[in-house]
């Protein structure tokens, strides 16, 4: 790992951190993939935290991307704890597993934690989220919509950023809807990059 700076995402980066976003994420959960089309949207939500939107680059081009939003818990006791959720973070393929992403992740959350936001919570791997401080968030007590209460719950994540933040809190973590897309308007958009080809890949976990 060298030479790279982290930065905040610019208008005139808006189609660069597409196309990489779809070249992290092409063929990685389904054929394909839908995350190019979700950070296109994500940038207009009322939810989206600009300040939080940052771009990897290095030599002049971009390597990595992350962007946050903001969410509630919706508290067993009528309250609404407000959250952080994240994502799409990609890195670049020639660039994976090299320690860019832990780098990358590392610094937004230093930011969001200045901005005195109090949790993070998303869908993701373990593997590579506990390097960054990510347990599940069952252990704060936290669930995930919609799920049945004895369905595996292991993607769910989440940390702290204020210590204790969750501390006095259960209850249910909602995904902001700015994250569900409509299959066919990704293939409408999809048609604007490089065609590429979709290929069902062992380890996917959608068709
Ligand atoms: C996931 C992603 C952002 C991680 O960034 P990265 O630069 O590749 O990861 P790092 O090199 O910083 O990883 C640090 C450690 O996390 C773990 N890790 C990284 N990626 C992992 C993965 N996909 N599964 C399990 N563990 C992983 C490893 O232990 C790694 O250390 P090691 O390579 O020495 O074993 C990047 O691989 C990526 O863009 N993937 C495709 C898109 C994606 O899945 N995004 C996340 C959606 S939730």
């Amino acid at each position: 790992m060298s030479n790279y700076i982290i930065r905040l995402e610019e208008k005139k980066d808006y189609r660069e951190v597409e196309n990489l976003v779809r070249e992290s994420f092409w063929n990685v959960y389904r054929p394909g993939c839908s995350e190019h089309y979700v950070i296109h949207m994500l940038r207009d939500d009322p939810a989206f935290v600009p300040e939080l939107d940052f771009v990897m680059e290095q030599d002049g081009r971009l390597i990595g991307q992350n962007m946050f939003m903001k969410t509630v818990i919706e508290a067993d006791d009528g309250r609404e704890i407000p959250v952080l959720t994240m994502g799409p973070i990609g890195i670049t393929p020639e660039l994976k597993r090299k320690g860019y992403g832990k780098e990358l992740l590392d610094y937004c959350l230093e930011k969001a934690t200045e901005m005195g936001f109090g949790a993070v919570l998303f869908e993701g791997n373990i593997g590579f989220y506990s390097h960054c401080g990510f347990d599940y968030a069952s252990k704060f007590g936290i669930r995930y919509h919609d799920l049945p209460e004895d369905a595996d719950s292991s993607f769910f994540l989440c940390r702290e950023l204020i210590p204790g933040y969750l501390d006095d809190v259960t209850g249910v973590y909602q995904t902001p809807q700015g994250y569900y897309v409509k299959d066919e308007d990704v293939e409408e958009f999809d048609k604007q990059f490089p065609p590429k080809e979709k290929k069902k890949l062992p380890g996917q976990l959608f068709d």
